[in-house]
């Protein structure tokens, strides 16, 4: 059984004493809620101040929103995977498609930082989907099947199973235009079908693939009901702690 994992993307959003709020809010919101795991993706500059309330306690865990593929170096504006080490980061959010289209990011460059980040024992929350042109051409299966060939390149099974997939259709992301549970869980079923071709079956059962685009606590328990869906990757609706307690709850019972 896959354990869903519920991450909040909150992008450029929340300050130091915003997340302190939200967090004080979300914790008490969900209790000993352990049906799910929580991962809170801050900005950088809060990671420190949620790490610190976060603890070792097992409600939620820490994930990071990007990070570059070199430890150190002359890359003015970067993270490096120790520098989040350090804070107790587990997670980090690797090629979402505003770091592909706003930043320029390409599969190989995600793979890179894919690399750097299991060497440095941190999971890998690994973003594809399509965009609507790709879509109402035809081309999802290919658009997906690309993504996971170039930007998990060189992992072995227990990387792999150690890695988590975004399925992130680019048109259904801060749209409000959600994937339909069949549309999304179609391309979910079709990525496990790839994983396990091109490594093996037993495991692509293991690896977790989660839904982002447009999740909400109206339609998060429609979503999380499909079989190959085991978790969301949530941007907007992660902003209010009362609406992502709700969506956490919804996983943790499906
Ligand atoms: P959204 O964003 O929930 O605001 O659509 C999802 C994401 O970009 O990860």
């Amino acid at each position: 059984m896959r354990k869903k994992i519920i991450a909040a993307n909150w992008k450029m959003h929340m300050t130091v004493s915003e997340a302190e709020a939200f967090l004080h809010t979300f914790l008490h919101e969900i209790g000993d809620e352990a049906g799910a795991e929580v991962v809170i993706v801050p900005p950088f500059t809060a990671l420190a101040k949620v790490s610190e309330i976060l603890g070792r306690g097992q409600a939620a865990k820490l994930g990071a929103q990007n990070m570059h593929a070199e430890k150190s170096g002359a890359f003015t504006g970067e993270i490096s995977a120790p520098m989040l080490r350090e804070l107790y980061v587990r997670y980090v959010v690797l090629g979402h498609s505003e770091r592909r289209t706003i930043f320029g990011e390409t599969d190989e460059v995600v793979n890179r930082k894919v690399r750097a980040a299991l060497d440095a024992a941190l999971k890998p929350i690994v973003c594809i989907g399509e965009t609507l042109e790709q879509r109402d051409a035809g081309q999802v299966e290919a658009v997906l099947h690309s993504q996971i060939e170039k930007g998990l390149h060189g992992l072995n099974t227990k990387e792999l199973s150690d890695a988590v997939i975004a399925y992130e259709p680019v048109w259904a992301i801060g749209t409000g235009r959600t994937a339909s549970p069949q549309q999304a869980q179609e391309a979910h079923a079709f990525i496990r079908k790839t994983l396990s071709e091109m490594w093996d079956a037993a495991t692509a059962d293991k690896v977790r693939i989660q839904y982002g685009g447009s999740v909400k606590p109206q339609n998060a328990a429609e979503l999380m009901r499909e079989p190959d869906i085991d978790g969301a990757l949530v941007g907007g609706a992660s902003l209010d702690p009362r609406g992502f307690a709700e969506i956490v709850k919804a996983a943790a019972h499906h």
